[in-house]
């Protein structure tokens, strides 16, 4: 297909969605992983392996994420890991179940886009250059982007929104995946945010806006009844715009392990 290869940021992060779009091929059987268009993930605390998965992911695919991961088990963890020689750091999780899709109802029935912005749901149809736009404002907030198959909605089952200007640049982005294994006891939620605006629109509810139409088209047309997203402590604007769309702190935590000769400092994304 002509977007096979579409991806997108750093050398070491189109690294990782490349070989996370190889192991996945291979691991897709497996409900104790998940792939989210970044790379393939641990479905939370997968028992006794834990560590020894975890590692072993992450040197084949230079990062590995798990999700819903018990808070307390994150210290230990962490430190076994860095024993290894391995980089880890970790995400608030933070989650939003009936009381999101009610409050995204709220905000969309209170405030509006600016009239210069118009809302496309990324798709097969659209342009290589709308993809490579949207995908590059999310990288330059710091955004780590999904390959471009699944901002199409191609992969896995979701929706990639960008808001554009008259100009058709874009302004702001809001994604949701359907991306938990089957079988893994989390398919009813959605790894979901990707919330980002370019700088010079900020502070005109724009993300919020947006965030609130994917929550709305989730839970409506894909079943979808948990939205879920990892938050780096601090994340101020981040967490105001999330708990303002009923996404709120849980006991879990997202645990990111990189190698780091590939992510200085270990940061995968904000
Ligand atoms: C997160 C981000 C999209 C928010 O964009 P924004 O344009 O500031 O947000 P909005 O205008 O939609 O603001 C929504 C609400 O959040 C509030 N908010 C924004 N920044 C805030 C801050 N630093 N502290 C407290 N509240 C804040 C706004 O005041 C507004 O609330 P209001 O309705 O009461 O006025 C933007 O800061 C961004 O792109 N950051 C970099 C990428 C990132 O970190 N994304 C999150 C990844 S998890």
């Amino acid at each position: 297909m002509r977007f096979k290869d579409e991806f997108f940021g750093s050398e070491a992060q189109i690294t990782v969605s490349k070989r996370a779009r190889d192991l996945w091929t291979l691991s897709a059987g497996d409900p104790r992983f998940s792939y989210n268009g970044r790379m393939v993930a641990l479905n939370g605390d997968i028992g006794p392996e834990m560590i020894d998965v975890l590692a072993a992911v992450a040197r084949l695919q230079g990062a590995v994420t798990s999700h819903f991961f018990p808070e307390d088990q994150a210290k230990k963890t962490s430190a076994a890991i860095e024993e290894l020689g391995l980089s880890c750091n970790r995400w608030e999780f933070y989650r939003g179940q009936k009381t999101a899709y009610e409050a995204a109802k709220g905000i969309l029935a209170k405030y509006q886009l600016p009239d210069d912005l118009t809302v496309e749901r990324l798709s097969p149809e659209t342009s290589a250059k709308k993809v490579a736009d949207l995908a590059t404002m999310a990288a330059d907030c710091e955004v780590m982007v999904m390959s471009g198959r699944v901002m199409r909605g191609l992969d896995i089952e979701g929706i990639t929104l960008g808001a554009y200007d008259q100009s058709g640049a874009a302004v702001s982005s809001a994604w949701g995946y359907k991306c938990y294994h089957p079988e893994s006891g989390l398919s009813e939620n959605a790894f979901w945010g990707g919330l980002t605006c370019r700088e010079d629109r900020r502070g005109q509810k724009i993300a919020l806006i947006l965030g609130a139409m994917s929550i709305v088209m989730l839970w409506e047309d894909h079943g979808v009844r948990g939205f879920c997203a990892g938050i780096t402590a601090g994340n101020m604007p981040s967490i105001a715009v999330c708990e303002k769309l009923g996404v709120l702190p849980t006991d879990w935590v997202g645990l990111g392990v990189t190698d780091p000769n590939m992510f200085e400092g270990g940061r995968l994304t904000k």
